[in-house]
């Protein structure tokens, strides 16, 4: 069974790449800006290149995670990921690091779905939960591991954002080196017809179950139905798309981006004077993020998915409603200062035990086998869209609704989730993949997994 821990942390080092090259351009923007001497409109273009690569890296890619293969497909993100990072450390001018920040966008966009989905198919039922969302904990450590480099290297000199870019080069060879000597996804392997390679892997994998019978299993949701964009959007297919698109809007239209981005204001709004201690305490909102993704890990495959979504979009909801009133009250007491970092500290909480990694979770567990690339990938590009999304309009709906407005309407939207969640989203804990697809195809409903 060591060897499948093994695998996933391996596999979940995309993760790391991922927190870590979204989160590195906070700080090293500053000294790009200062050294290139860059209007707004052009900080805004090296910000979002990464975001708009994501976008672009998740939509074309679901057809190569089917064809090439789950392993190969990490593997090349791997290699795209160390290209940027070392093309960024090295750029002699502003569109290089653009295209650079690009380039490593389209490894985040393969990546961020790809990682998932390896170790899915790859993991026993039993603790599927917690070995994919290993995923999301590296991109939380990633985060702050990032805030952490941005805060030690401003000491230094002008030259330093370069360092910051640069030293993403370091988990990208090691994730390449690693997925070179990891196996293929059985699953994959099936439904791509090499059945003996299959066997041998399950063999490693899965000491102690007969990999004859699985494989038998597995070869029974690859018969009859084909793997091309036509059948994605097949009848059978469409509730699953349609819970996985409205899990990526819910992720992220209920604001965790700019919470996180927004957390220093917030901290120097409720009376941290000093800039060093509102980047600080941003390093602890990143501190609580992994800790709490740390206990989802520990609870997803005991408690379940759909308590766990419960829980955690409740408290982003109360969280958001407080600090809606914290911010509505002209000036804070002492008291509700307090209170409005307390709210942060509770909602990124809550976030991490709940839509944080069980977005990413689900999306690798409700598609069928030979489209799961393809699916997976319209989920994937769909959070990104909304991340995108949410963040060219939170300035203005701050205009228009006010701070107080902003998160309320966020909190709204995390009520609505729970509906949401309760009638259309199924319990996936303890099932195997082929049992959830079989499921899907048999038309009972998604949401009545497990009780039919
Ligand atoms: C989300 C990201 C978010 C991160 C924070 C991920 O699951 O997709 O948008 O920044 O969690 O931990």
């Amino acid at each position: 069974m060591l060897i499948i821990y093994v695998i996933a942390f391996v596999a979940a080092l995309a993760g790391l790449l991922f927190g870590y090259d979204t989160g590195v351009i906070s700080g090293a923007i500053l000294f790009i800006k200062d050294q290139f001497n860059l209007t707004s409109a052009v900080v805004e273009r090296v910000v979002s290149a990464v975001l708009l690569g994501a976008v672009i890296g998740a939509a074309f890619s679901g057809a190569m995670a089917d064809k090439l293969g789950r392993r190969r497909s990490i593997v090349l993100t791997a290699i795209l990921f160390a290209s940027g990072a070392i093309g960024s450390a090295f750029s002699p001018n502003v569109p290089t690091i653009i295209a650079c920040r690009f380039l490593i966008g389209l490894a985040i966009g393969v990546a961020s779905y790809v990682a998932p989905l390896y170790i899915s198919e790859i993991s026993p039922p039993d603790v599927r939960g917690a070995l994919v969302s290993l995923n999301q904990l590296m991109i939380t450590f990633g985060i702050v591991v990032s805030y952490l480099v941005d805060y030690m290297l401003t000491m230094g000199g002008e030259q330093e954002w370069r360092w910051m870019f640069g030293l993403g080069v370091i988990p990208a060879i090691i994730l390449l080196i690693g997925m070179i000597f990891l196996p293929e996804s059985p699953r994959w392997l099936v439904s791509r017809g090499f059945i003996d390679r299959a066997r041998e892997v399950l063999k490693r994998t899965n000491k102690g179950k007969d990999a004859d019978k699985e494989i038998e299993n597995i070869s029974k949701t690859v018969t009859e139905k084909g793997c091309c964009w036509k059948e994605v959007f097949q009848p059978w297919v469409r509730p699953a798309l349609l819970v996985g698109i409205a899990l990526a809007f819910f992720q992220q239209a209920t604001g965790i981006n700019t919470i996180i981005y927004y957390a220093p204001t917030i901290f120097e709004f409720a009376g941290f004077g000093s800039h060093k201690v509102a980047i600080l305490a941003t390093v602890g909102v990143g501190v609580v993020n992994v800790l709490m993704t740390i206990v989802a890990i520990w609870l997803l495959d005991k408690v379940g998915r759909k308590p766990l979504l419960y829980i955690g979009m409740a408290g982003m909801a109360l969280s958001l409603v407080v600090l809606g009133v914290a911010f509505y009250l002209p000036s804070l007491s002492n008291l509700l200062k307090w209170i409005a970092v307390g709210s942060v500290l509770f909602y990124i909480a809550s976030f991490a035990i709940s839509l944080g990694p069980i977005f990413w979770l689900i999306i690798a567990e409700i598609y069928p086998l030979k489209i799961r690339g393809r699916a997976m990938s319209l989920a994937t590009v769909a959070n990104w869209g909304f991340n995108m999304l949410v963040a060219a309009t939170f300035l203005t709906l701050t205009e228009k609704l006010g701070r107080p407005g902003t998160f309320w309407l966020f909190a709204l939207i995390s009520v609505i989730g729970i509906i949401y969640c309760y009638f259309c989203v199924p319990e996936t804990k303890g099932h195997t993949l082929e049992q959830i697809e079989e499921h899907l195809y048999s038309g009972k409903g998604l949401r009545k997994l497990g009780s039919s």
